[in-house]
């Protein structure tokens, strides 16, 4: 199948393009690289521009008429930026994804399976959370996607479309192939900091937040391999029809996650003993909008897609490093 793959210059929308090529499907990328990569659109269809230009979409459209359907990864991602510039995220990820949207529908594509996240749950007690758990987006990052999902809803109510909103969790490590991975230098999530920490680029790892009401004080996440993720798109693209057939709606939410809590002493633990050697560590409070966190019950996902997280962290912990000791060789600034 074609699928056009907005967004797939970045960090998951490259993986998931190397998991669509593996499938034997053919990935059109369109990503203004704003923060992705061309490195990682090399020897693939790719389209250099904006998902809001609609004089784009038409001249891929006319290109590539036997799209069947679009993953939209493109948008702003990191949350404290999105705190101290609401009108830029609103902007780049609401107001772009509406023409887009639209746009789509003119032409024709009228599947879509859209990158969600997990950031959209409230506390939730014991942590896990099902699809239709309680939501409460606490940062203007997490309330575009909410935005984002709901457009996408009313659109599938209204008019002749499609889709599935896949609520990610915490993805980790790289394509186990390397082809691709985090391109962020110095990330700000979590995994990203450990791998820092071990390479001399950060002096220690502050564990933020040591009262929450987990099993030991620290946040609890459900970290997902992004290779794993990756396959759940190509699960995505091949059950699309079947999968909201079996749920008799135009509309779904799936969530995309391992099923276990990991908290972030324990994902500390592991990469110590992955990495061979203790790392240098401080308690401190939580940030600005930390939260204790949740995990996924990847029910649905099983159900509707066949799919399931097969990697635990110490593979994507072990991905991690590999990537970063080729990171500097594939992306060269
Ligand atoms: N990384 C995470 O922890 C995480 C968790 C949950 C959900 N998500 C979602 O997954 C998606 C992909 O995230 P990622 O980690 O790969 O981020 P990323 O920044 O690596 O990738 C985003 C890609 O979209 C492109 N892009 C952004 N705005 C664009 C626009 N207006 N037009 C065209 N291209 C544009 C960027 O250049 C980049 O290649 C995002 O929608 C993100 O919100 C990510």
């Amino acid at each position: 199948m074609k699928v056009l793959v907005a967004g797939g210059a970045g960090y998951i929308g490259s993986t998931a393009c190397s998991a669509l090529l593996d499938a034997g499907h053919t990935p059109v990328i369109l990503d203004s690289l704003v923060t992705g990569r061309a490195e990682f659109t090399r020897g693939r269809i790719f389209y250099q521009g904006d998902i809001a230009d609609g004089a784009l979409l038409a001249r891929i459209a006319a290109e590539h008429p036997d799209i069947s359907c679009a993953i939209h990864f493109a948008a702003l991602i990191v949350v404290p930026n999105s705190v101290s510039d609401p009108y830029g995220y609103y902007r780049e990820n609401v107001a772009k994804s509406l023409e887009f949207y639209h746009n789509l529908l003119a032409h024709g594509i009228r599947r879509v399976i859209f990158s969600s996240s997990a950031s959209l749950y409230d506390d939730a007690p014991g942590f896990k959370v099902t699809e239709e758990s309680p939501l409460n987006p606490r940062s203007p990052y997490a309330r575009t996607k909410y935005m984002m999902e709901t457009i996408l809803r009313d659109f599938t109510a209204a008019y002749d479309m499609r889709a599935l909103a896949l609520r990610y969790f915490n993805p980790i490590g790289a394509d186990p192939a390397l082809r691709t991975g985090p391109q962020i230098k110095e990330p700000s999530h979590v995994l990203g900091k450990l791998v820092s920490v071990a390479e001399g680029a950060l002096d220690e790892f502050l564990i933020t937040g040591t009262d929450w009401p987990t099993r030991d004080g620290s946040g609890i996440r459900d970290y997902v391999h992004v290779w794993d993720l990756a396959l759940a798109h190509v699960k995505a693209v091949e059950s699309f029809d079947d999968a909201l057939l079996a749920l008799g709606t135009d509309y779904a939410t799936i969530n995309l996650g391992c099923g276990n809590g990991v908290t972030v002493k324990e994902l500390v633990y592991a990469f110590e003993k992955v990495y061979g050697k203790t790392l240098k560590k401080r308690e401190a409070p939580p940030r600005d909008g930390d939260v204790a966190g949740s995990y996924a019950d990847a029910g649905r996902a099983a159900a509707l897609l066949g799919w399931r997280a097969e990697r635990g962290i110490e593979q994507g912990i072990e991905d991690a490093l590999r990537w970063s000791r080729v990171r500097d060789s594939i992306i060269p600034d």
